[in-house]
């Protein structure tokens, strides 16, 4: 079949182990099933792969990608977490110490079949395209999480996002703005900022500029690059929910800040199964639809992958089959 994968690992020049050709087809354990991919989605997750983050050259080559649309073995219309919880496992998936995403141990999505856990397939809603529902189950999800779970203020609320080009925080403002929160944004790119507003930012400023006042929460996803802004941000009381450190993970603290101010930093991790679950009934319920940058043939992958290395995005990169 047609696959997506890694066949060696270089953390300065990922894209030299990217490889898209043919591979055979995933193995089926018990319990396990096949989902014919329509459409898959593109994360830094696949990028760290090929970097040897998360993925060891022992488990190479390896099928990369995590999330993906498509059919089940009965013709149904499904979307596929994620998230692969060791067989024992009971709850939230994300908490399981032997828990893996697609293409870490198992190969992955981006491929004309992957199997997953029978647990881990849920239904797409009519309403949203392959393409659209292919975006859900790694950077919405989690901006889902971030928003709803961990930031643990009510709509209405100020929400900054950091680098708001990225899939999960484009996601985040998406997400954020159909619930009524007020979203303000950061990026580099002048052109983004313009974009953030069109897709429902209330403000928009470059990356590490003053604000206007203090916000509630800062979504973090960028890491050194905007970590200390982020600090400054906030109000006293206030909270960083981070999920990402796309730009390194030194920055200085901020201890001093963190305490006099009384701030929370608060981990964010995918998202369980039945958040994805909730997360396509907001999508139906709200009309809320993920972005996409550009949609490509899955043979023209490496394309998506270049234009993720450039920053040159704004959105998802969806591959269809
Ligand atoms: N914990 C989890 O479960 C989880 C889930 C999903 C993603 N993540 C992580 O979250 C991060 C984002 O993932 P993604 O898929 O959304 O990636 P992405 O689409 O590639 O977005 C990355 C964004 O980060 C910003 N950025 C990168 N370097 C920067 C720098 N030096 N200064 C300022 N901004 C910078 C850019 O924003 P601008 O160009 O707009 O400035 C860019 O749009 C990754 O590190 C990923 O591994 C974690």
């Amino acid at each position: 079949m047609l696959a997506v994968y890694a066949s060696k690992i270089d953390p300065k020049d990922p894209l030299s182990g990217l490889e898209v050709g043919d591979r055979p087809d995933p193995e089926v354990p018990d319990r396990w099933t096949t989902v014919t991919v329509k459409a898959a989605s593109l994360n830094h997750h696949d990028l760290w792969s090929l970097r040897g983050v998360g993925l060891g050259e022992d488990k190479l080559p390896m099928i990369l990608g995590c999330d993906a649309a498509g059919l089940d073995e009965d013709g149904n219309e499904v979307v596929v977490h994620a998230v692969i919880s060791s067989d024992s496992w009971r709850g939230d998936e994300t908490f399981d110490p032997r828990r893996s995403l697609l293409s870490e141990r198992y190969q992955g999505a981006l491929a004309e079949k992957v199997a997953v856990p029978r647990t881990n397939v849920l239904p797409k809603p009519p309403e949203l395209s392959f393409e659209q529902a292919a975006c859900l189950p790694t950077a919405y999800l989690t901006a889902y999480k971030m928003l709803f779970e961990k930031s643990g203020v009510q709509p209405g609320a100020t929400i900054l996002v950091q680098g708001c080009g990225g899939g999960v925080a484009t996601a985040a403002i998406v997400l954020g703005r159909a619930a009524g929160y007020r979203m303000w944004a950061t990026s580099r790119s002048e052109a983004k900022r313009e974009r953030a507003l069109k897709l429902g930012a209330d403000q928009v400023f470059a990356s590490g500029a003053r604000l206007p006042e203090r916000v509630d929460v800062v979504l973090e996803t960028v890491g050194q690059a905007t970590w200390s802004h982020s600090v400054r941000s906030l109000k006293p009381g206030g909270r960083i929910v981070i999920s990402g450190a796309t730009s390194g993970d030194a920055p200085p603290a901020e201890l001093t800040r963190v305490f006099f101010t009384q701030l929370t930093v608060t981990g964010s991790t995918m998202g369980s199964r039945d958040e994805l679950g909730r997360l396509t009934r907001f999508c139906e319920q709200t009309g809320a639809r993920p972005l996409i940058d550009r949609v490509l043939p899955m043979a023209q992958a490496r394309d998506g992958f270049a234009a993720m290395v450039t920053g040159d995005l704004f959105g998802k990169v969806v591959f269809t089959l």
